[in-house]
C-alpha cells in the first residue's frame, strides 16, 4: 500500500430477524459469509474499487440460495418472485437501481449497467425491457424450500406478515426478513453500498421495497449505508440516507448509527444497518433480534450473528 492508500474495509449482510435456531445454523451462515467476506476483501486488497467489490459481493450473496435475493429469493402473494437491488458510488454520489424485476440471476448487474445511464432506476416493465435489451439470459431463481415455504403459506391462508430470511426450514425459528448487503471503502479511500432482495415475502404485487430507494442503501463520500429488515420501517426511517447525512454533518459513524438505531427503536421499528465511514470504522446496527453480518478490517474478519447490542460498535 502506498503512503497515500488508506486499508480498505468490508463489511457485508445476508438480512436481520429472528434468532437463528440452532448453532447448526449459525455456523452455516458464518461459513457462507465469511467465505464471501474473504474473496471480496482479497479484490479491495488488490486495488479494485468499492463499487466493483460491491458489485462482485452482492453477486455472491445473489448466488447464494441461503438468503433472500437472487438465488433463493421468497414468492409473493401470487407466487411469483420480483426482486430489486440498488447500488450508489459514494464518490460520484450515484444511485441506481432496479424494482420488482423478474427471471435474472443477479440483478445488481443491471444496477451496474444504469450508473452509466441517464434514467438511472426501473421497474418491472422497464427492468424486463432493460434485460431483453442486454440479452441478459433468462434465470429461474426459485428454490424448492422457498416454494414448499409459499405452499405452506397458502395451506394456512396466507396469515404471516412476512417470508423467512433464511431458506433453511431448520435455521428459521418465525418469520424473520432477508436481503443482502454490501458495503467497501477502496485502497483510493472511496466507499460504495450494495442491496439486493426478494422482498418481503407474501407481498401484495407492486408493493415497493426500500432496497432500491436510497432510504434502504446509500452513500457519499463520508460514508456508506445497507439496510436490511421490514421495508416499510426502513422507509420510514429514511434509514441509509439519515445515517450517512449524520456523518457527512460531523457525527462519528458510530454515534450517527446509535442515534438512528435508538430512534427506530422508539418507533418499534423492525430493521438493522450496516456501515462504512471515510475513516475507517466499520459500523452496524438493528433493532430485530439479529443481523447476520461479517466484515474484515484488514486484519480480522468477525461477524455479528450473537451480537445483542451490548456495545456501540466501531472497529477501525
Ligand atoms: N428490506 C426488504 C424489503 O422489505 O423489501
Amino acid at each position: 500500500m502506498s503512503a497515500n492508500q488508506v486499508q480498505p474495509k468490508l463489511i457485508i449482510h445476508g438480512g436481520a430477524g429472528g434468532h437463528l435456531k440452532s448453532e447448526k445454523g449459525e455456523e452455516v451462515v458464518r461459513q457462507a459469509l465469511y467465505g464471501i467476506v474473504e474473496e471480496v476483501y482479497a479484490l479491495l486488497a488488490a486495488g479494485n474499487s468499492a463499487t466493483d467489490a460491491v458489485i462482485r459481493g452482492c453477486q455472491l450473496l445473489e448466488d447464494q440460495q441461503t438468503f433472500n435475493a437472487g438465488t433463493g429469493s421468497v414468492l409473493q402473494s401470487d407466487g411469483q418472485i420480483r426482486m430489486s437491488a440498488a447500488l450508489m458510488d459514494g464518490s460520484k454520489q450515484r444511485f441506481s437501481g432496479v424494482i420488482n424485476v423478474s427471471r435474472v440471476q443477479h440483478p445488481i448487474e443491471l444496477a451496474k449497467f444504469l450508473q452509466g445511464q441517464e434514467d438511472r432506476v426501473l421497474s418491472d416493465y422497464g427492468a424486463s425491457e432493460l434485460l431483453r435489451e442486454l440479452n441478459v439470459p433468462i434465470y429461474d431463481p426459485l428454490v424448492d424450500i422457498r416454494l414448499k415455504e409459499w405452499m405452506q403459506e397458502r395451506d394456512e391462508n396466507f396469515n404471516k406478515d412476512m417470508a423467512g430470511v433464511v431458506a433453511e426450514q431448520a435455521l428459521v425459528h418465525e418469520a424473520r426478513q432477508g436481503t443482502i448487503g454490501v458495503v467497501a471503502l477502496d485502497c483510493n479511500g472511496k466507499i460504495a453500498a450494495g442491496t439486493s432482495t426478494g422482498g418481503k415475502g407474501l407481498e401484495r404485487i407492486g408493493r415497493v421495497s426500500d432496497s432500491a430507494m436510497p432510504a434502504g442503501n446509500y452513500a457519499d463520500a463520508s460514508a456508506g449505508v445497507s439496510c436490511t429488515g421490514i421495508g416499510e420501517d426502513i422507509m420510514e426511517e429514511c434509514l441509509a440516507a439519515k445515517v450517512v447525512i449524520r456523518v457527512t454533518d460531523g457525527m462519528s459513524l458510530v454515534e450517527a448509527m446509535e442515534k438512528s438505531m435508538a430512534e427506530s427503536r422508539s418507533r418499534q421499528r423492525d430493521l438493522g444497518a450496516i456501515a462504512i465511514a471515510s475513516d475507517g470504522t466499520i459500523s452496524w446496527g438493528k433493532t430485530s433480534e439479529v443481523i447476520l453480518a461479517a466484515y474484515h478490517d484488514g486484519q480480522n474478519i468477525g461477524d455479528t450473528i450473537n451480537w445483542n447490542n451490548e456495545e456501540l460498535v466501531g472497529y477501525q
